[in-house]
C-alpha cells in the first residue's frame, strides 16, 4: 500500500515536470534545461513503475528483458541523436514520433489478445458480451491512432530523407475517406461479432488503418510537412493517453494528453504562419517536388552581383542592418560566423538585428536553435511582425540562405503556390544583398522576384565562406 502511494507521488512530481519543461520549452534561453526537466519526470516514472507498480500484491515481472530494452534503446537514441546534423531533425522527429505511435499499436494489439483470450473461454457468445465496452474502446482508439501515427510518420521519415517522393493520384481523397469509413466500420463490427470472429475485425482495422496513414501522408506536399509531422505528433499523445486509460495509469493519461494538446496548438500555429488552413494543408498539394506556378528558371530576368568589398563597405557605412537567416545558412553551418560579423559590425557602430520567419528553415524554431548555438543574444532577434513594422528603417538588409521566406509572390502572385503565406517584407528596406550559391529555387520550387529587384543584389557562394571572408573585409575596412 505504502508503495503505490509512493509511486502516485512520483507520478504527480512527473506531472509537474512535464508541465514546467513544455513552459520552459517555450523560450530558447529555457528550453534545453526544459528538456531535462521533463526527462528527468520521465526517468522518475520509468522507475517507479518497474520497482514499484504493484496488482494484486504481485509487482512488475521479467525486469531483465524490460532492462535490456531500456539499455538497447538510450543506447541507439543517444547514437542518433548525437550523430543528426541540424539539417536532418525534421525527419529524426519524424521517425521518434512513429515509435510512439508503435509503442501504442503494441500496447493496442497485446491488450486485445487479452481480452480475445478471456472471451474466447464463452464460445457462442459475441465479443460485446464477455468484453468491457470502454475498456474496448481505449483497446481499439490506441490501435487506430497509433497505427495511422505509426504508418504516417515512417513515410513522412523517407519524404523528409529524399527516400521517397509525393505521390498523389485521382480520387485520392476518395479511397482515404473510404479507408477511414473502413476503419470505423472494423472497429463496431468486431465489437459485435460472435467471438471467433472478433479477431479477423480487428486485424483488418489495423491493416486498414496502416494503409490510411500511408495514403495520408503520401500526396502532401514537401513545404507541408513539418505541419503534418506536428499533427501526428498530437496523434501519437493521443494514443498513448489511451493507454492511460486502459492502465489507468496517471502519469501516461497526462503525458499523452499534454503531447496531444501541444502537438494540436504547434499544427494550429504552423497554419496560422503559412496563412492556409489544415484542411487545405492535409488535401492541397503545396511545395514539395511540384513546380507550378512560377516555375523555376533562374535564367530570363536580369539580376545584379555585388562583390564582397562592396557589400562589406555598404554595410559599413549603414546605420541599421537586418539579417534574415534562412535554410541555406544552416546548411553551411555558418552561424558562428554570421554572429562574428555581426559583432564586427556592432563595434563599427552599426545597429543588427535579425529577422525570424517562423517557417524559415526545415522545422519550428529552426533558424532560434541555430543562432542561440552561436550565442546571438535573443533580444536581437526579431518575430516576423516586428521585423516587418523595422525593415523600413533599415539600410541594408542581408539575406542568408533564405529564399521562399522573402518570396514577394506569395503577397502579389494569386497563381503561386505560396500565396498568402505571411512573409519578411525585406524590399521595405533601402538595400537588399542576398547570399546563396545560384539562382535555384528554394523548398517550394518557385523563382523568386526578389533576386530581380532594382534594389536587390545578389552575393553569390557558400553562406559560410561569403561570410568568413565578409569579416576580413569588415576588419580591414
Ligand atoms: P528555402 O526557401 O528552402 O531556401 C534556402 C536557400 O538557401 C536555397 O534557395 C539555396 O539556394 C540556399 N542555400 C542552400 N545551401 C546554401 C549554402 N551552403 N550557402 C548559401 N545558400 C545556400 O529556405 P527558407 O527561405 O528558409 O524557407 C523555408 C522553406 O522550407 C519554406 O518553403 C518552408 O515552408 C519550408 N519548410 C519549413 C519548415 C519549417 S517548420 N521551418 C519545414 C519544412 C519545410 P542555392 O541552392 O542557390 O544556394
Amino acid at each position: 500500500m505504502m508503495q503505490q502511494h509512493l509511486l502516485t507521488l512520483l507520478y504527480l512530481i512527473a506531472s509537474v515536470t512535464f508541465i514546467i519543461g513544455l513552459k520552459m520549452l517555450s523560450h530558447p534561453a529555457s528550453a534545453r534545461k526544459g528538456n531535462q526537466v521533463a526527462a528527468l519526470g520521465m526517468t522518475l516514472a520509468i522507475f517507479g513503475t518497474i520497482f514499484l507498480y504493484e496488482d494484486a500484491g504481485m509487482g512488475i515481472q521479467n525486469k531483465g528483458f524490460i532492462f535490456v530494452a531500456l539499455a538497447v534503446g538510450t543506447v541507439v537514441g543517444w547514437m542518433i541523436a548525437k550523430k543528426v546534423k541540424m539539417t536532418a531533425m525534421p525527419e529524426m522527429v519524424s521517425l521518434f514520433n512513429g515509435m510512439g505511435g508503435a509503442c501504442a499499436m503494441l500496447i493496442a494489439l497485446i491488450e486485445f489478445n487479452h481480452l480475445n483470450h478471456v472471451a474466447q473461454q464463452n464460445p457462442g457468445t459475441t465479443f460485446s458480451e464477455s468484453v468491457p465496452g470502454g475498456f474496448y474502446l481505449a483497446i481499439v482508439a490506441g490501435l487506430i491512432i497509433g497505427s495511422v501515427s505509426f504508418a504516417g510518420s515512417i513515410i513522412a521519415y523517407l519524404k523528409l530523407s529524399g527516400k521517397q517522393k509525393d505521390i498523389s493520384f485521382k480520387g485520392q481523397h476518395i479511397l482515404n475517406i473510404a479507408f477511414l469509413v473502413l476503419v470505423v466500420a472494423g472497429a463496431v463490427w468486431c465489437y459485435n461479432a460472435g467471438v471467433q470472429q472478433a479477431a479477423m475485425y480487428f486485424y483488418g482495422t489495423l491493416v486498414i488503418s496502416l494503409l490510411y496513414g500511408v495514403f495520408f501522408v503520401l500526396p502532401i506536399g514537401g513545404a507541408d510537412m513539418p505541419v503534418v509531422i506536428s499533427l501526428l505528433n498530437s496523434f501519437t499523445g493521443v494514443a498513448a493517453a489511451t493507454g492511460g486509460f486502459m492502465y489507468d495509469n496517471k502519469v501516461m493519461l497526462t503525458g499523452g494528453i499534454l503531447v496531444g494538446a501541444a502537438g494540436t496548438l504547434l499544427t494550429m500555429l504552423m497554419c496560422k504562419a503559412m496563412n492556409r488552413s489544415l484542411l487545405n494543408v492535409v488535401i492541397g498539394s503545396f511545395g514539395g517536388n511540384t513546380t507550378n506556378g512560377s516555375a523555376a528558371s533562374g535564367g530570363a530576368q536580369h539580376y545584379k552581383e555585388i562583390s564582397l568589398s562592396d557589400t562589406a563597405m555598404v554595410m559599413n557605412y549603414a546605420n541599421k542592418v537586418m539579417i534574415v537567416p534562412g535554410y541555406g545558412l544552416a546548411v553551411a553551418q555558418a552561424q558562428h560566423t554570421c554572429h562574428e560579423l555581426e559583432n564586427l559590425l556592432i563595434a563599427k557602430g552599426v545597429e543588427v538585428k535579425y529577422a525570424i520567419h517562423p517557417v524559415a528553415g526545415r522545422m519550428p524554431g529552426h533558424m532560434n536553435v541555430l543562432l542561440a548555438e552561436a550565442d546571438v543574444p535573443y533580444d536581437k532577434l526579431l518575430e516576423m511582425e516586428q521585423a516587418n513594422d523595422e525593415f523600413k528603417t533599415c539600410d541594408v538588409v542581408l539575406i542568408l540562405g533564405a529564399n521562399d521566406v522573402v518570396n514577394p509572390a506569395a503577397k502579389t502572385d494569386p497563381a503561386s503556390p505560396i500565396y498568402g503565406m505571411p512573409i519578411l517584407e525585406v524590399e521595405l528596406a533601402k538595400t537588399v544583398i542576398v547570399n546563396k550559391r545560384s539562382m535555384k529555387p528554394g523548398y517550394a520550387g518557385i523563382e523568386n522576384e526578389l533576386f530581380f529587384q532594382p534594389k536587390t543584389s545578389m552575393l553569390f557562394g557558400d553562406a559560410k565562406k561569403v561570410l568568413q571572408e565578409l569579416c576580413n573585409e569588415v576588419k580591414q575596412s
